[in-house]
């Protein structure tokens, strides 16, 4: 079956070709940073006029990358969210005038059900059942991953999503957007022991997390900084660098929790923190330890793109799910109410 994925829920414009036999067959992304970049942030109508100025671009260029036709095409596959509503609604609108216009399936797939099945497209997936911890701008989720729509939630943020900290806490730096690679190139060159930031709700039991105090934190040593004429670039490499720190070990500590939980040793990240070097490295560890096993998706797919769209709508058409004809989305979507496969 040879699915057509659109992604349009936030800052990318994302379009892709996958094929349940020959797999990813092509993959196009315009990402709207440079338009938001002045902003320090995305503006939702902005973004949602440029998804349309974008979309069949990007649709003619993976048909001619892939050498396949319309014609060849079994199904389209959407983001219908969580997500901006007007971005969402370019992408929907989109898919279902296709599938009337080429006469196929039209279905509405979840974000971070996207999110967590990216590792799927890469050499050495994942078998289940796993543990995956979502890191994204909008959720911090455990998850325990039974099968496709198996999806039980562990624990997720009170607050802010851990991408939401790093794109605050880089803004108040002064750094550019979004803040995740930028605080993570500076963290390079951070001085360890300068700083020690706080690590949120690890001294109780539980699997939820809460990211907001940090970026306070980050403000008040910043301002200390300041304050003390020291507000040059090696206090922001060591604000960064104490801030990842912080970040991560939070997240390990909870991992590490939730495999001893559910007795697990697989464990997937996914999400675009996933992308994270630092992130990744004390994953390996502590799984290392643990004799189990960290999964990811190539940098490229733990962002947002159409390739998760496509692998994630193509399993569950192949089971024989559409969408009737409306053009419906939802900027709020719990992940848990998906039907199993
Ligand atoms: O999954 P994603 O592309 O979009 C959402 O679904 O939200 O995630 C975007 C988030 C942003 O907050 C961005 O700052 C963060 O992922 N991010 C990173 C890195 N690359 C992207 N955070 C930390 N380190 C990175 N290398
Ligand atoms: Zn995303």
């Amino acid at each position: 079956m040879l699915v057509l994925g659109l992604e349009t829920s936030c800052d990318e414009t994302g379009v892709a070709l996958y094929d349940s036999e020959r797999g990813l067959l092509a993959d196009a992304l315009f990402s709207q940073i440079d338009l938001h970049r002045i902003y320090g942030g995305v503006v939702p109508e902005l973004a949602s006029r440029d998804h349309v100025k974008r979309m069949l671009p990007l649709l003619r260029q993976v048909l001619d990358e892939s050498g396949c036709r319309a014609g060849d095409i079994d199904g389209i596959a959407y983001t219908a969210g969580p997500g901006l509503v007007g971005a969402l609604l370019v992408g929907a609108s989109c898919a279902q005038a296709l599938a009337l216009a080429w006469g196929i399936p039209a279905l509405g797939v979840h974000h971070m059900e996207g999110h967590l099945l990216a590792p799927m497209l890469e050499e050495r997936p994942p078998q289940f059942p796993f543990v995956a911890l979502l890191v994204s701008g909008g959720h911090t989720q455990l998850v325990q991953v039974d099968g496709i729509g198996r999806y039980q939630l562990l624990g997720e943020s009170l607050d802010d999503a851990a991408g939401e900290a790093f794109d605050k806490t880089a803004k108040l730096l002064g750094l550019g957007y979004p803040g995740g690679p930028e605080i993570a190139r500076l963290a390079q060159d951070g001085r360890p022991g300068r700083f020690v930031f706080p690590r949120p709700m690890t001294d109780r039991p539980g699997l939820a997390f809460s990211f907001s105090g940090l970026k306070t934190f980050a403000l008040n040593t910043w301002q200390h900084c300041q304050a003390g004429g020291d507000d040059g670039e090696q206090s922001r490499r060591d604000i960064a660098l104490a801030f990842q720190q912080a970040v991560v070990e939070t997240l390990i500590i909870k991992c590490r929790r939730a495999l001893k939980q559910t007795g697990l040793k697989r464990l997937v990240i996914a999400g675009g923190v996933s992308a994270n070097q630092a992130l990744r490295s004390a994953l390996e560890q502590m799984l290392g330890e643990l004799d189990g096993q960290v999964f990811y998706a190539r940098p490229r797919f733990c962002t947002d793109n159409g390739a998760m769209i496509a692998y994630a709508g193509c399993q569950r058409l192949l089971a024989g799910q559409q969408d009737g004809p409306a053009i419906q989305v939802h900027a709020r979507w719990p992940m848990e109410s998906l039907p199993a496969l």
